[in-house]
């Protein structure tokens, strides 16, 4: 079942491919045997209880865990047919190509304008200064894609801080989007927020369907439900089941999803 099984046609035509994925904090294992194929361009909704491994998955398909000097990751990870696990890959790259979007919105301290362009001007290959026309032009597309153009288009160089949860985390998403990601990898991003920012928040992910990959780990059963096309539950750092969500819900294979999702665990 290695990854020097798997053809490469198979590789590419998938966002996510994941071999043998195994991971230690240290001593602790926290990921074991993990074989997934996530499809590109559909929201896969990551679910389970508290302390399966739901973060730690996510992270390593951004390598933001080996910021941590204790971790050991064996196995493959494939995005988009590359392993980014292999040595030749630059990590910027990865971390550009892979976008992050955590539970508590985190703006930089800087002007809205400037949070949408600070990743990009950091990873564009050309250096020097931005042109203003396309600056401009990147701040508008990306606001206006998150549905917040509207709303920021005469205060953009005001303090992102100032702005509300549902939109600093609408501003955290558009940050992404300059570096044209591969994936969205998000984080329990409604955790901090209200149901009606949940659901405004739930509604922009739905918009990204198709034009980008997104894999969303949460906790709210409804939210899986509602916002997902195909959903992974995991339990205790291994992966139990993966189907389509409305499968998934409503004919589980698996007891321990049946338990889970019926809300039988913590
Ligand atoms: N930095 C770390 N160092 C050591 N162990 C960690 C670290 N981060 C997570 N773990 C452990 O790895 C396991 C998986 O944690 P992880 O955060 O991935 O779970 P999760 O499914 O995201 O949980 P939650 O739903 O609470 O966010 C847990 O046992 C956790 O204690
Ligand atoms: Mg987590």
């Amino acid at each position: 079942m290695g990854s020097a099984n798997t053809p490469l046609a198979t590789a590419t035509s998938l966002a996510i491919m994941t071999r043998d994925l195994n991971l230690w904090y240290g001593d602790f294992q926290a990921l074991f045997d993990v074989d997934l194929d996530i499809k590109s361009g559909i929201i896969t909704a990551l679910i389970g209880p508290s302390g399966c491994g739901k973060s730690t998955l996510l992270r390593s398909v951004n390598r933001i865990t080996e910021r941590l000097g204790y971790v050991r990751t064996g196995g493959s990870i494939h995005v988009h047919g590359k392993n980014i696990l292999d040595p030749d890959v630059e990590l910027l790259q990865v971390r550009r190509q892979n976008g992050m979007v955590f539970q508590r919105p985190n703006p930089l301290p800087l002007s809205i304008r400037d949070n949408v362009t600070f990743g990009y001007r950091l990873h564009r290959e050309e250096r020097g200064r931005l042109a203003r026309a396309e600056r401009d032009r990147i701040v508008e597309e990306s606001l206006t894609k998150v549905l917040l153009w509207d709303a920021v288009k005469d205060k953009l160089d005001q303090p992102a801080i100032e702005l509300s949860l549902e939109e600093q985390q609408k501003l955290c998403i558009a940050r992404l989007l300059p570096m044209r990601p591969q994936l969205l990898l998000m984080d329990e991003p409604c955790s901090a927020l209200d149901p009606q920012a949940t659901s405004a928040i739930e509604e922009l992910i739905w918009d990204l369907r198709g034009e980008y990959t997104v894999v969303l780990v949460t906790h709210n059963m409804a939210q899986a439900r509602r916002a997902s096309d195909e959903c992974i539950f995991m339990l205790m750092g291994r992966v139990i089941e993966h189907s389509d969500t409305g499968r998934m819900f409503v004919t589980p294979t698996h007891t321990e999803t049946a338990d889970y999702i019926e809300g039988r665990y913590g």
